[in-house]
């Protein structure tokens, strides 16, 4: 078996009630059956949400240990924490790919979204396209393996 992580940072929990015109009506358990659904039989999708930075990046050095891929939705440390972009960095650095995801479209929202500390060092960036940003991110995840 094979294990993709898709951790979540702040607010994501409240996916469903939170602003449903920017996110959606959907929350973060049919996002993990959505990913479930669409890996392959072989991957497990270890998905995890958290609003604390230390957790999320402890998370992220497991990953840096284990080599395990990373998709990371940073929510709005993905403007401000080079604390996340330094432990995503290890991740990166170390030859384990990171893919940053988004469900909106940050560059069509408020100037404080349109810069991410996290994109510079992340192997890809994918934003806008809902749960989908996490299923394309999947897809080439699955392909790399
Ligand atoms: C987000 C975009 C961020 O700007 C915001 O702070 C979020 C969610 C997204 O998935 O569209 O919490 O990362």
């Amino acid at each position: 078996m094979r294990t993709i992580l898709v951790l979540n940072g702040p607010n994501l929990g409240r996916l469903g009630s939170r602003e449903p015109d920017v996110y959606g009506a959907a929350n973060l358990e049919d996002l993990r059956a959505y990913l479930v659904a669409e890996a392959p039989d072989d991957v497990t999708i270890d998905l995890r949400q958290t609003d604390d930075e230390a957790e999320l990046m402890h998370w992220l050095h497991g990953a840096a240990d284990s080599k395990t891929p990373v998709i990371l939705n940073p929510a709005a440390f993905t403007h401000y924490s080079y604390a996340l972009r330094d432990a995503a960095t290890q991740v990166t650095k170390g030859g384990t790919p990171l893919i940053e995801v988004h469900i909106s479209n940050p560059h069509a929202r408020e100037s404080f979204r349109h810069n991410s500390v996290i994109s510079e060092i992340a192997t890809g960036v994918i934003a806008g396209f809902g749960f989908d940003s996490y299923r394309l991110a999947l897809d080439y995840l699955v392909r790399l393996q």
